[in-house]
């Protein structure tokens, strides 16, 4: 039992994942994975992401390290639980003793849930967060796992979090375990020039919001503290180390960002949004997010004909990043009362000024519209397809995500939800 002020949180929690970042970085994969001990790893890409250069020398790397490999490209954009059980089914019968990701979040994730399951079989349900889920713990270590992030996006290489589609309950939800962080993450900017606008400017989105989250989240000392160390979640809200990469990485973008969509050759912008991807990687892996992300869940979920330009799919899908992304302007707006210094700080770090403290959310959410425009983001939820007749349906998938709810800076019930997502329809 606590009792007065030690009812509050106290304590912080560093985890640092261990990263490799530069150009060339790949051909470090090989030597890394036989360092870790592997004799047969299981390669997970998607049938893009396979044709890369990048791919081949991740393969001639390991071949020279003398480790086998079977590869697995069957990876699904947008991950459902039914592509996880394919993919821990082959991970299972290919008989491997580490992993390699070489692709975007769905890559990376769908590798973190192949090895959870292939080390430690389970009805599906069993790991996956409540109330969707059992939420049970991970039993123990899983098998080392070197993700290599192509895009500029989730930093999942830096989480121990893996997102997918749960098909029977039409919602996005997702995995939690530090068990389930990347071993390293080798991150090679190289890939990045290959990269298609929309792809860069949906992943730079996304790296935005982690930053934006993470750095706005109801502070870790304002949380009840938990009754074990062990208990201590993976999402601790906004706290010193993570407001220092988020910070970093919000700066980076409002430099960089606009140029990196534009123009696929600026080396020096691509690389540096991938810095801040990594930056923010650790910023929310550490911090969590919350509204925004909430929302995104339920807005991808129930998409029904958008399909976006420059994605290599067969089926409807909003690609993750716009999907947090045409919620973040009113939700800036709405939390901004809450904790007026760190919006205006943000808002400051994409080029808006707020002069009181009344004026911030209208300034950040103004930035955010503008650097959405300036990069060919849908104006909000009219252009993915929705009407107000959706909003009820909306609702309940982002009230569905009380973990990241409850992470906001101020409460949020299903009233404001409401609202968020009326306020969302379109920014210009
Ligand atoms: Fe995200």
């Amino acid at each position: 039992m606590h009792d007065g002020p030690h009812d509050h949180e106290t304590v912080l929690e560093v985890e640092a994942p261990r990263v490799k970042f530069g150009r060339g970085a790949i051909a470090e994969v090989g030597p890394e994975a036989a360092a870790l001990g592997l004799r047969r790893v299981a390669l997970f890409t998607d049938r893009h992401v396979g044709r890369l250069p990048l791919v081949e020398r991740a393969r001639s790397s390991l071949r020279a390290a003398g480790i086998d490999v079977a590869e697995f490209d069957a990876v699904r954009i947008e991950p459902t639980d039914t592509s996880f059980r394919e993919a821990a089914a082959f991970a299972l019968d290919a008989r491997v003793d580490g992993y390699v990701s070489i692709g975007g979040g769905s890559v990376i994730d769908t590798a973190k849930a192949a090895n959870l399951y292939a080390t430690y079989p389970a009805p599906f349900e069993r790991y996956v967060n409540a109330p969707l889920g059992d939420g049970a713990p991970v039993p123990g270590p899983l098998a080392p796992h070197i993700a290599c992030p192509t895009t500029s996006g989730t930093g999942s290489e830096c989480t121990g979090i893996t997102i997918f589609d749960f098909e029977a309950h039409d919602v996005k939800t997702g995995i939690a375990s530090r068990r389930l962080r990347p071993t390293l993450g080798i991150v090679d900017p190289d890939a990045t020039r290959t990269l298609p606008a929309t792809v860069v400017a949906s992943s730079g989105f996304d790296v935005l919001a982690h930053a934006l989250e993470s750095f706005t989240a109801k502070p870790y000392t304002q949380r009840l503290r938990p009754l074990t160390p062990q208990a201590r979640p993976l999402s601790q809200g906004a706290n010193p180390y993570s407001d220092l990469a988020c910070v970093e990485a919000l700066r980076v973008l409002g430099e960089f960002l606009v140029r990196a969509v534009e123009d696929a050759s600026d080396d020096e912008a691509r690389e540096a949004v991938m810095w801040a991807a990594t930056l923010a990687g650790i910023g929310f892996g550490n911090a969590g997010v919350h509204v925004p992300h909430g929302m995104a869940y339920a807005v991808a979920g129930l998409v029904r004909d958008f399909v976006p330009r420059d994605y290599d799919v067969d089926h409807a899908m909003v690609p993750h990043g716009m999907s947090v992304i045409v919620s973040a302007p009113a939700v800036a707006k709405f939390t901004a009362i809450a904790a007026p210094a760190k919006h205006r700080r943000v808002a400051t770090l994409l080029g808006a000024d707020a002069a009181h403290d009344d004026e911030v959310g209208d300034a950040l959410a103004g930035a955010l519209a503008r650097l959405m425009r300036a990069t060919a983001m849908p104006s909000g939820l009219r252009a993915l397809g929705y009407t107000d007749a959706d909003v009820p349906a909306l609702v309940e998938g982002a009230f569905a995500q009380q973990r990241l709810l409850g992470n906001a800076p101020r409460a949020v019930g299903r009233e404001d939800l409401t609202a968020l997502f009326a306020a969302a329809a379109a920014y210009w």
